[in-house]
């Protein structure tokens, strides 16, 4: 049986391509996805998502969430993924329109009204997320789990201590962790794995036209230019790791920590606070992702693309 998931987002070079490789695969049924001000502002991340579907040629609807993180004002990353959210890559205007209905309110009516659990993987900031748990206080009893990319037990990537989706609405991310749904964390510590290089990349094809593997490629060799900068050795795909996760759990190693974040700290704010040698007596809250099988990723990534020269 599918696994009937929502993908909140804030496209976003590397959303992109979880998106292209969520949309392409068998085991997933994706409801909706869901957009968030992150990396880019709310309206761009909007736009953005709508433009990927309709380019993917998907019928599927979007709803547009926050504004901005919940305590705090926005910060972006256009100097991650650019001034639009996608890099250098323009894609044609949305056949299609968001929903009126918000992020939130769409994640209580598909899964707590329709009686049908749904796996709710986030790629962004989680400010949608805990709205939700805000606005309803039985939202946990229609999510069977939260696959997010976000955090890290070791340094960061936004500043030394944090990593950005956390750091970006570090009040939002700590609910989520305080929430009691089952959780698994794709962190730095996993993502940093998850590279692809750029022998890799090209390997992919040579699409025949503008479509879905054209569309990824561009997005890995400008993710591959921008990483190679900070010594990795390929496209380091972090939203990629969570949608792979949840298509074939066997992928990623974790180990059960409690994990808290930090949200008043001078130079670790948005920190990811992660109890590994069991000091707090806390109960785990999350699966903490620590290792990547790094070369069936890639294998697992490049099947799902090709789908698109098809
Ligand atoms: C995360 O931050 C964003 O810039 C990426 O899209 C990814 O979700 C990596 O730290
Ligand atoms: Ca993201």
């Amino acid at each position: 049986m599918k696994i009937p998931v929502i993908i909140d987002c804030d496209p976003g070079t590397d959303d992109t391509i979880a998106l292209i490789m969520a949309l392409a695969s068998e085991a997933l049924d994706v409801k909706a996805i869901t957009t968030v001000a992150g990396n880019q502002t709310a309206e761009k991340t909007a736009v953005n998502g709508l433009k990927i579907v309709s380019f993917l040629d998907k019928q599927l609807p979007v709803a547009r969430g926050a504004e901005k993180p919940i305590m705090r004002p926005l910060v972006t990353a256009g100097h991650v993924h650019g001034e639009t959210g996608m890099a250098h890559v323009v894609l044609p205007e949305a056949k299609n329109d968001y929903l009126e209905t918000k992020a939130w309110d769409l994640f209580y009516k598909m899964s707590v009204e329709s009686n049908e659990k749904i796996h709710l993987i986030t790629l962004g900031p989680l400010s949608n997320v805990a709205i939700a748990l805000m606005k309803y206080p039985h939202l946990k009893d229609g999510i069977s789990q939260i696959t997010m990319m976000g955090g890290a037990v070791g340094y960061g990537n936004d500043t030394q201590a944090a990593e950005y989706n956390i750091y970006a609405d570090p009040e939002a991310a700590k609910m989520v962790f305080e929430s009691g749904i089952p959780i698994t964390m794709v962190g730095l510590d996993c993502t940093h794995q998850a590279w692809i290089t750029q022998n890799e990349i090209e390997s992919m094809g040579k699409p025949s036209k503008e479509n879905g593997v054209w569309l990824a490629q561009e997005l890995m060799r400008h993710i591959h230019e921008f990483a190679s900068r900070f010594g990795f050795e390929g496209a380091i795909m972090h939203d990629p790791s969570a949608i792979a996760a949840v298509i074939d759990p066997t992928l990623i190693q974790t180990e059960d920590y409690f994990v808290t974040v930090e949200t008043k700290g001078e130079h670790t704010l948005g920190k990811t606070v992660v109890d590994t040698l069991r000091v707090t007596g806390h109960e785990p809250n999350a699966q903490v992702a620590l290792d990547m099988d790094r070369e069936r990723f890639v294998e697992l990534v490049k099947g799902l693309i090709q789908q698109y020269e098809i």
